[in-house]
């Protein structure tokens, strides 16, 4: 079977597919015949060794997917052959098949797609952490999202829309700020590059203020970082908290701390992948929320595009270059 491999940290096109045997089932593992797999921005980052951890070389990217399940361990007994699952793997997702310990997976309803299972839950279980459990959101809550229209950008507004908040996103371009406002967003404030010195920091920052009805965020959402990060915390509000989901920009941005204690605000830092496993329980309420609320319809992840597995190089360097929205997913025909 064919599986995407990283032989060393570098460019994107230093990838390699490689033809591998069909791996075989450990006791407590199943494998998984994949249909589809969801891009995410740290397979851009993992393989050039900027992610928060280094793998050990060669490894396989890629980290969740749907397929069918073709064979299972002797001891797995929450699955049979021919299954439906979604799953959430270390590695390996960029590939024909893929081998895991069955607590990884999770059966999905006949009523979802393997595309769209496999591609709305990392980003959507990582904005209602974000939102519920670390930005303690409420219903009329004021919040500003940077990098809105991206994967987890777009899950945030759809999810903070749902519950009941007013919501300012904040976009590069007019393109991305048109999905924002089909997706719900009160108010877009567009920001292209960003600002480049003090004077259009200090004018980004009051371009956002002036967005708020209430002379300041609640809850600010930043996946981006870099040089947006200290102009929008400048615009929340009072006791606020400032959500640090991911640095897409870029630089991990400095804060300078008065402006903490100006607001009464918090920093608040969110890790999903860790919360998972902490708070495995929490986590599947989580799920369950989300799941109601994509099949009552009150949520919907937007899919951009479906692009050939074999073109996963392709996609890993789009998602680099600021050139996806949604989600982008990679089929297995
Ligand atoms: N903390 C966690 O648990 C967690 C979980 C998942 C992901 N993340 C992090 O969240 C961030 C976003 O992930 P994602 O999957 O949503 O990525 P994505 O779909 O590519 O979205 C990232 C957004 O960042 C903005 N951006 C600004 N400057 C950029 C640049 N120089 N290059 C690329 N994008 C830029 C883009 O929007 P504009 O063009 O509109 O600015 C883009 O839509 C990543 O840093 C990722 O590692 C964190």
């Amino acid at each position: 079977m064919k599986i995407l491999h990283c032989k060393e940290y570098g460019p994107i096109e230093n990838l390699v597919w490689e033809d591998i045997e069909t791996p075989e089932p450990g006791e407590n593992e199943v494998v998984v015949s994949i249909k589809a797999a969801a891009l995410n921005f740290p397979d851009y980052l993992i393989v050039q060794g900027l992610y928060q951890f280094k793998p050990e070389l060669p490894f396989a990217p890629g980290n969740e997917g749907a397929g069918i399940i073709t064979k299972i361990g002797k001891n797995v007994t929450r699955f049979k052959e021919g299954d439906r699952v979604y799953f959430m793997a270390p590695y390996g997702a960029f590939a024909e098949e893929a081998c895991m310990n069955e607590f990884g997976v999770f059966p999905i309803s006949d009523k979802v797609s393997f595309e769209l299972a496999a591609s709305y839950q990392m980003a959507y279980g990582t904005s209602y952490h974000a939102l519920i459990q670390r930005g303690n959101l409420k219903k009329d809550d004021e919040v500003l999202i940077l990098g809105a229209s991206g994967g987890v950008g777009l899950a945030a507004l759809d999810i903070a829309k749902a519950k009941g908040a007013r919501v300012v996103a904040g976009v590069s371009t007019e393109e991305k700020a048109k999905i924002c406002r089909e997706y719900g967003a009160d108010d877009v404030v567009i920001y292209g590059n960003g600002p480049s010195d003090k004077d259009s920091a200090k004018q980004f920052s009051a371009e956002l203020k002036s967005k708020s009805t209430k002379g300041g965020y609640d809850v600010i959402y930043d996946p981006i970082g870099d040089c947006y990060a200290e102009p929008a915390f400048r615009s929340i509000g009072w006791k606020g908290k400032y959500l640090v989901v991911g640095f897409a920009a870029g630089q991990i941005p400095k804060l300078p701390m008065n402006l903490t204690l100006l607001k009464g605000a918090s920093v608040v830092g969110v890790f999903w992948g860790a919360f998972t496993g902490r708070e495995f329980e929490e986590n599947q309420k989580n799920i369950e929320d989300i799941n109601s609320m994509l099949l009552n319809g009150v949520i919907k992840p937007l899919i951009s595009k479906k692009i050939p597995m074999e073109d996963a190089i392709e996609a890993i360097s789009l998602i680099g270059s600021r050139g996806v929205v949604g989600k982008v997913v990679l089929i297995n025909n």
